[in-house]
């Protein structure tokens, strides 16, 4: 009997913009502290596209990243680019087509998917079932968002929040058993979709002069009931990933969480008795990138020696949606 195919991440690449904003930016602005932001969420600062840059422009960085970290050369060996995005480059047409242009690799198919901070587990799960099924053999998996885009900076319950950011992965057919994509989980529930939207700009409340001066294009949050849902899933998405997967803290060498809010990271981890050594946190100095934030994280963590080759990671997310999704990828 042939063997398995697993999805194996060959490639890994991120990127931020230049742009720096930080706390003491956001005090100059709207009416809050260093302070407040640092004990309520633990963000200090964050990066912020600059006039000119886009979505596009991360995608394409951290896509050309992760090809070079895989070893290819020619992009047209891609079978599939997914993207996640809920900040496209336009309305439409996809921004993996645009990536898809961008890096020369015409004729790869090429297709969006929108699932707020648990996008990036969202397309790794789809490009994973891509390969496994033997339909493609290379596929790129990109997370781009320019959530200051979207970003109401006269609210300052949720614009301290956001960052921009882009994360990439490489996933190739392979026949090793230890090595990929072992388990993902997926779910949402629609009810909670005005926990965090965005009101205008679609088919129900195009834009108009009206929507423009009622900040309907930005994002509204209901903060607090965010946060509920949030500890409750990530904490449940940490336990469901160990239990199927057999693992127990000690067998996990790195938690990359989406960087959310710390103190939702924080009771995620305390909830298993996962010592904060073993959890990725770098939302001091990106803020919450939305789906970019895990494989943003992954790579820094990659980078600073925390993970590589043979590596056990759990990561999770909570987004808008609202969505929830967890995996347990082997490096
Ligand atoms: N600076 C100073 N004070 C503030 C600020 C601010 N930036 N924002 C709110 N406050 C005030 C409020 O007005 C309130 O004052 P009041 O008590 O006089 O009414 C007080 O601080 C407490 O407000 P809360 O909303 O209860 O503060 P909380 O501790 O819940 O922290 C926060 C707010 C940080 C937004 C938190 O609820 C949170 O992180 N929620 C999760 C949000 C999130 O992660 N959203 C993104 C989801 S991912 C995606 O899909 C994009």
């Amino acid at each position: 009997m042939d063997k398995p195919i697993r999805a194996a991440i060959t490639g890994l690449g991120a990127t931020v913009p230049e742009k720096v904003l930080t706390n003491a930016d956001l005090e100059k602005i709207i009416d809050t502290s260093d302070e407040w932001i640092t004990t309520r969420t633990g963000i200090r600062e964050r990066r912020i596209v600059s006039d000119g840059e886009s979505t596009l422009d991360l995608a394409v960085q951290a896509s050309r990243n992760a090809l070079d970290d895989a070893g290819i050369t020619d992009p047209s060996e891609l079978d599939l680019i997914i993207c996640h995005t809920v900040t496209p480059e336009i309305p439409f047409p996809a921004t993996a087509c645009l990536i898809q242009k961008a890096l020369g690799s015409s004729g790869t198919a090429a297709f969006d998917i929108s699932a707020a901070c648990s996008g990036f587990i969202y397309a790794l799960t789809i490009g994973q079932k891509f390969i496994e099924t033997g339909t493609c053999r290379k596929v790129l998996v990109v997370a781009a968002d320019t959530l200051s885009r979207f970003t109401d900076y006269t609210d300052r319950s949720s614009c301290i929040l956001f960052g921009d950011g882009a994360g990439a992965v490489v996933l190739e057919a392979s026949e090793r058993s230890d090595r990929g994509v072992m388990y993902t989980v997926l779910h949402a529930d629609g009810n909670g979709w005005d926990f965090i939207h965005v009101p205008a700009g679609g088919s129900r409340t195009p834009a108009s002069r009206e929507t423009v001066d009622n900040h309907g294009h930005f994002i509204k949050m209901r903060g607090r009931d965010v946060y509920k849902f949030a500890v409750a899933k990530m904490q449940w998405l940490l336990g469901d990933c160990m239990e199927k997967c057999n693992l127990t803290p000690d067998d996990v060498d790195l938690v990359v969480p989406h960087q959310v809010n710390i103190r939702i990271i924080e009771s995620a981890a305390k909830k298993y008795d996962f010592p904060m050594e073993k959890v990725y946190v770098n939302i001091d100095r990106f803020g919450n990138t939305s789906g970019a934030s895990i494989p943003l994280a992954m790579e820094e963590a990659r980078r600073n020696g925390k993970i590589g080759p043979g590596s056990t990671i759990l990561v999770i997310a909570f987004g808008a949606g609202l969505t929830w999704a967890g995996a347990v990828i082997k490096m």
